[in-house]
């Protein structure tokens, strides 16, 4: 393999690989970027923009400004994102889980959380039914860890709902055929069936809150951009079944600890997951790639680069709220102020501070579960 080669950029639902250009996304997927003007839109409702989209890690959007047009005239709109319970969470996962807790407090709206235990399935031949199941369970505590209103928190687990989900999905999967199929997934012959049908499945959540309740509103989905094609499919024939478009916002991948690629759980030394103890997290984060120089004399000479610097990331997207002390990190590192392993002790008391909490959150949350399920 040539480097070229290692670093082409693979964007699907299963696959994410090589330098991701966000901007060839846009361009690709067909989306629309998040404009200034529809940024202070939001600002209308939500006050004070949240650091995620301050910060650009959500970047992206399909007819957010439609379903923030019919909010001003009346109608509402629900959230809905979901998880692949393949393993533990990591804090790359809580990304778009933390816009979306947000979004739920500041538009005093509903939330539908699909676990697709059956995704995880049929997409890997290694795994095994029951442990994605067990996974989803064990996800769910994560979610609702970060501190969603039971009230208006439905979690749908797909093997154990999906009498709730089949007639939508079937009502979706009749009006697709094989080949949009094939060419928005990129399934092969060897594709097994279950996985052809899938995407159905994920679609259904989408259009659920009308069955639930009698209400025709649109569905707001925060969510890594990888999941687009999904909404592509799904905005195609929502109008065709009465229903308004799914509308989407897209973020961009938490990079992993190492040097390029997102965070993934296949990789658990770049990860850091939400049940790692304090001193596994400071020897991960003690690990990663940073923007630093060889020694530290030269790093106090020319400076070091934040922009390639996964600790750095860390900071702006998580665990750094103050924009000013975000940008004298910024300047201090470039102009070799700073070195790297005053940033990397920084970030392990944040990251290990913020575990502390979330874990406490996460073990109460047991008691609390059945009341996140969806109700009938
Ligand atoms: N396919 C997603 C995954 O593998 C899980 C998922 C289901 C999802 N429904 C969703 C993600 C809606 C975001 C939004 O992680």
């Amino acid at each position: 393999m040539t480097d070229a080669d290692k670093n082409e950029m693979i964007v699907t639902p299963w696959e994410v690989k090589g330098k991701i250009d966000y901007e060839r996304l846009i361009r690709e997927f067909g989306t629309q970027p998040l404009t200034e003007e529809l940024l202070k839109k939001l600002e209308k409702h939500t006050g004070e923009l949240h650091l995620q989209i301050r910060r650009g890690l959500f970047f992206s959007h399909r007819d957010l400004d439609t379903v923030l047009d019919l909010y001003e005239k009346g109608t509402k709109f629900v959230l809905y994102t979901g998880r692949g319970p393949s393993g533990p969470v990591h804090i790359g996962h809580l990304v778009p889980w933390i816009l979306t807790k947000h979004l739920q407090d500041k538009f005093n709206t509903r939330l539908y959380f699909q676990i697709t235990d059956d995704e995880k399935f049929l997409v890997d031949d290694e795994n095994k039914l029951a442990d994605m199941t067990r996974y989803g369970y064990e996800n769910a505590l994560d979610l609702i860890a970060l501190g969603y209103k039971p009230e208006d928190t439905f979690i749908i687990y797909d093997t154990k709902d999906i009498d709730l989900l089949y007639d939508i999905a079937l009502e979706v999967a009749k009006r697709i055929t094989y080949s949009t199929a094939r060419a928005t997934f990129g399934f092969q012959e060897s594709t097994n069936l279950g996985w052809v049908f899938w995407p159905a499945v994920q679609a259904a959540p989408c259009f659920i809150h009308r069955k639930l309740t009698g209400e025709n509103v649109p569905a707001l989905i925060p969510a890594a951009i990888d999941q687009d094609p999904f909404w592509r499919i799904t905005r195609d024939i929502a109008q065709k079944l009465g229903y308004h478009k799914p509308a989407q916002i897209h973020c961009r991948f938490l990079p992993g600890l190492g040097q390029g690629g997102k965070m993934s759980a296949s990789e658990p030394e770049t990860s850091i997951f939400t049940i790692d103890p304090p001193d596994v997290v400071k020897h991960k984060i003690w690990n990663a790639f940073t923007g630093g120089k060889g020694t530290a004399a030269e790093q106090k000479k020319t400076g070091a680069d934040p922009s390639i610097c996964t600790i750095y990331q860390y900071f702006t997207y998580l665990f750094e709220e103050d924009d000013e002390k975000l940008a004298e990190r910024e300047s201090r590192c470039k102009a070799g102020e700073i070195l790297c392993g005053e940033c990397k002790k920084d970030l392990v008391v944040r990251i290990n501070k913020f575990l502390a909490e979330h874990q406490k959150k996460r073990e109460k949350a047991k008691d609390t579960l059945e009341k996140f399920h969806i109700k009938r």
